[in-house]
């Protein structure tokens, strides 16, 4: 059993709701130190396709780090806690897919948490933003690196210098996130979204998610080698005989992740 968030499995999909309302869903290290044994428990689980996170309550995803936390602490501690526990790395590598389902307040390490995230979906009244400046601090879960691979330098620069806010229909102008809805179809529409992908072969999945996340490490050359191999490794899978049969035979395809 989990305190600090909720873990709930559905057909294909599972949800790991951060669930600490009273102060926006701030993670503390509790938190952090949970999700990431219920990823761990999730990627054991064959059953789970794609993980998508949530924040509870009506006001916020996550609004941060929790502030707290951060009185007192030295650097050394500091940086040998983000050694240990490699969060937002583990997030960024998990080998299924996740979806952050954005609603209310996206801020700090949420939003740092969202941008690990392979795909993002907002409210379109979300208020996203990287406010760690009027911290006298900066992003420190990966939002210096990751935002300006989505959104491009000058839009990372703006967040990350101003601290503003910008609102789901801004973020999806600029990249930051992929889909925008009203609130009311917000859950609807990502599980539609998360449907769409739990359906396709999780090794063919497993196999895009790694040479997609590999660009932004590879010069092109290698990068291209890198998918070549992956796509010819996926010519042993018995979903890759599925997958073609079924389009030969004018039918769905049922994978099995074998
Ligand atoms: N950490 C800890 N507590 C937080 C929090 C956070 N990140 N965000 C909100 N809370 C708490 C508030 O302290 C408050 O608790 P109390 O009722 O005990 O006072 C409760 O949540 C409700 O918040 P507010 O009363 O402030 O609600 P509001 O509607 O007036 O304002 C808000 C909402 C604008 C989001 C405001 O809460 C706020 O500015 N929060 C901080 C956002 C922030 O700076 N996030 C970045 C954190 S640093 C970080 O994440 C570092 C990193 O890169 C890893």
């Amino acid at each position: 059993m989990y305190e600090n968030i909720l873990v709930e499995r559905e057909g294909l999909l599972a949800f790991i709701t951060f669930n600490r309302p009273e102060v926006l869903n701030a993670m503390d290290r509790g938190t952090k130190e949970e999700v990431l044994s219920a990823l761990g428990e999730l990627e054991r689980d064959e059953s789970v396709r794609v993980v998508i996170f949530r924040g509870a309550g009506e006001k916020a995803f996550v609004a941060g780090a929790d502030i707290k936390e951060f009185m007192g602490v030295r650097p050394m501690e500091q940086r040998e806690d983000r050694r240990r526990l490699r969060y937002y790395e583990t997030v960024a590598s998990y080998p299924k897919p996740t979806i952050a389902m954005i609603q209310g307040y996206c801020l700090g390490g949420g939003c740092e948490l969202a941008l690990a995230c392979d795909l993002r979906v907002a409210a379109r009244d979300a208020k996203i933003g990287q406010p760690e400046i009027n911290l006298g601090i900066i992003p420190g879960g990966g939002g210096t690196q990751r935002l300006p691979r989505l959104t491009g330098e000058g839009k990372a620069l703006q967040l990350i210098l101003t601290g503003e806010m910008i609102s789901g229909d801004e973020a999806k102008a600029i990249g930051l996130v992929e889909e925008v809805h009203p609130k009311e179809e917000l859950e609807v529409r990502t599980r539609e979204l998360a449907m769409r992908i739990a359906e396709k072969s999780p090794v063919a999945v497993r196999f895009a998610l790694e040479a997609v996340r590999a660009a932004s490490k590879m010069d092109l050359q290698t990068g291209l080698e890198y998918e070549a191999t992956l796509f010819s490794l996926l010519f042993s899978t018995e979903d890759k005989e599925e997958g073609i049969k079924a389009f030969l035979e004018k039918r769905k395809p049922s994978f099995k992740g074998r």
